[in-house]
């Protein structure tokens, strides 16, 4: 079986939710923030090491403004309605994104909460809010090119400057809502994750379905680009690496 750790989920489907019910938007994104405290307690139950889930892209600025207001409403209830259950619950948690253009009332929230949680040992969980994939590549790109100028980058070093390098590589992603893309999440992190699409829209996703996918994915065998075999990422890299030396060596005594 595959060991799935780290799920990261694209929470989408809320606005038409609650349009099919004759409601506005911003209705399925109330009920979609239930459903969040709910897989996060799924999350923690099941054991997993980490939980990203996107909760505003950097593209998402373009909605109306009462909508984007309301995203920005609701992660900071979260914040408060979440914070004592994360704490007692040796949450680590974190927000990735360009959280310079939020509020200070919520930045001031999300400092304070990462700063209790920095050592917690529990559950890594990451809430992807003004985030974009390529945005956060371009970041660590620049970051580099100002400390190390003129040299080339390697994998480790692109890694170590993305926002939560602890999380490391997505094992498994969830899009709800229907739709089969992965509109800017988590690009470089989810090179090898299995996809997995359910059509359940946001607010009427739960824990049940949660662990069912998670159940079912881990029967599918990973190949990493090997042939069979139940081998990690990290065992296929350090195979890789070898295997290249292996072959550099014997490339050079042939040339002898
Ligand atoms: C996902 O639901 C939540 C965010 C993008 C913030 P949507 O608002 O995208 O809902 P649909 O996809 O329009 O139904
Ligand atoms: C992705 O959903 C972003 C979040 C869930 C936060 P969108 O609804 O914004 O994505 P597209 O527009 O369908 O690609
Ligand atoms: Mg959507």
């Amino acid at each position: 079986m595959t060991s799935i750790n780290h799920v990261a989920i694209i929470m989408d489907g809320n606005g038409r939710w609650a349009n099919k019910r004759f409601r506005p938007r911003i209705w399925g994104h109330v009920r979609g923030s239930y459903v969040v405290s709910e897989i996060v307690q799924a999350a923690d139950d099941i054991g997993l090491r980490a939980l990203t889930l996107y909760a505003f892209s950097t593209e998402n600025w373009s909605r109306p403004l009462e909508e984007v207001s309301t995203l920005f409403k609701l992660l900071k209830k979260f914040l408060i309605k979440e914070r004592q259950r994360i704490i007692t619950n040796n949450i680590k948690f974190k927000v990735i994104g360009e959280v310079a253009s939020l509020p200070e009332e919520t930045r001031a929230l999300i400092r304070e909460l990462e700063s209790i949680t920095e050592f917690s040992t529990g559950l890594n969980l990451t809430f992807a809010f003004n985030y974009g994939g390529r945005a956060e590549i371009l970041r660590a790109v620049n970051a580099f090119t100002v400390s190390h100028p003129g040299k080339s980058m390697s994998e480790d070093d692109l890694e170590r400057l993305m926002y939560r390098p602890e999380t490391g590589n997505v094992d498994l992603m969830i899009r709800t809502g229907g739709e089969q893309r992965i509109s800017n999440f988590l690009l470089w992190q989810m090179a090898y994750a299995e996809l997995y699409f359910t059509p359940t829209k946001w607010p009427e996703f739960g824990a049940s379905e949660f662990k069912k996918i998670i159940s079912h994915v881990s029967g599918r065998e990973r190949r990493f680009g090997n042939v069979s075999g139940q081998v990690s990422l990290d065992q296929v890299v350090a195979t890789a690496e070898t295997n290249k030396s292996i072959y550099i060596q014997g490339a050079s005594s042939n040339v002898q």
